[in-house]
């Protein structure tokens, strides 16, 4: 003992291992880490440590005080060091991931949703086949007579240079530069009535531009069966675009020339954002083309073997980014085509 120290009193003592309990049992239970245990160990039962502290100064009490004290004392420090041991297997048994804190905002996982090309094809599918059409899929790699020749667009005709840049491949075969094949194929392999739709990925050396891509969407009909008339296809493509666009749109057909349809006609619409007014959308024209339409020529039913006196057609080929754009209002085809999720995610099934 230290000059001018009093020995310590034997209620001060008792009341000190009272409160170390008190204070060390919580603290206990309350750290979040096996580093947070162990500093809480070193600071009562460490060398240092306050239980220390109190076992130390026990030397200097009478043998009679001595004994009972640090007999509680003793109880005391196994309790400590039993209820750090009991702690430590805690941490150990459970890795520390297992720790949730339920108060934290949950972490959003994003989900991915249809691409609007995929709503918007789904929709024209939706309705044309409400319309007693059926849909097929065909192949992006076309030979020679599909693309072109069986289409009466034959080797040095204007249209295969002029209307098509195309991505030839190695063997006579080319990308499909439109679906308008797929009505060839159909027809080889199937005796009228026809009535189908072709949705599909056409492919163009076009620049890649606000409104051209290489790579674009086309939807092709086709019917075909005795006594198809010009007035057949005007009130299915009316229809179809009212159901799109809604009531109010009014549809026109405009003389244009395709090698396999004659007549020819470019279906346009009344401008859907400016009613017909003139706007940015629609060049101030007020109308906006869709695509293009026409009486299958005789040339291409010869063709698939079939009674070009018995039988006529209607076709159409539509753009479905431009009735996409048209639809959502899209100023820039490429947007389709960024994967861009702040533009994706605002679609939705129309
Ligand atoms: N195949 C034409 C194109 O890509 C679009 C087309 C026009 C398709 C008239 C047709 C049609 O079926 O009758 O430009």
């Amino acid at each position: 003992m230290q000059a001018g120290q009093h020995p310590p009193k034997k209620s001060d003592l008792l009341k000190a291992l009272d409160l170390l309990k008190e204070e060390v049992i919580p603290a206990i239970a309350d750290v979040r880490s096996q580093n947070e245990l162990e500093a809480l160990r070193v600071r009562y039962l460490g060398r240092k440590g306050k239980l220390t502290a109190v076992l130390r100064s026990i030397k200097d009490l009478s043998e009679d005080e001595r004994r009972r004290i640090g007999q509680r004392a003793n109880v005391l420090k196994q309790e400590l060091t039993n209820a750090f041991a009991e702690r430590i297997e805690g941490f150990q048994e459970k890795p520390k991931t297992s720790y949730i804190d339920v108060t934290l905002p949950g972490r959003r996982r994003h989900l991915g949703r249809k691409h609007p090309l995929t709503i918007v094809t789904n929709r024209i599918v939706e309705i044309f086949v409400g319309m007693g059409f059926e849909e097929y899929l065909g192949p992006e790699i076309e030979t020679d007579w599909y693309n072109f020749e069986a289409l009466n667009i034959p080797e040095g005709h204007p249209a295969r240079g002029e209307m098509f840049g195309n991505f030839y491949l190695p063997g006579g075969l080319l990308l499909r530069s439109h679906t308008s094949p797929m009505q060839i194929r159909v027809m080889e392999n199937t005796e009228p009535p026809v009535r189908i739709i072709v949705p599909g990925r056409t492919y163009r050396r076009d620049a890649f531009d606000a409104s051209h891509s290489p790579v674009f969407y086309q939807l092709e009909g086709l019917y075909v069966d005795e006594g198809v008339s010009f007035a057949d296809l005007k009130g299915t493509l009316q229809r179809f675009s009212k159901e799109l666009f809604g009531e109010g749109v009014t549809t026109k057909l405009r003389p244009s020339y395709f090698p396999f349809t004659e007549p020819s006609a470019e279906l346009i619409v009344s401008c859907v954002r400016c009613n017909g007014e003139g706007c940015k959308v629609c060049a101030h024209t007020g109308w906006l083309e869709l695509g293009g339409c026409g009486i299958v020529h005789p040339q291409v039913l010869r063709n698939v073997g079939y009674d070009y006196e018995r039988y006529t057609g209607y076709a159409f080929g539509l753009g479905i980014e431009r009735l996409a754009m048209i639809r959502y209002g899209i100023d820039d085809i490429r947007r389709f085509y960024a994967n861009d999720l702040r533009f994706l995610d605002q679609f939705s099934e129309i």
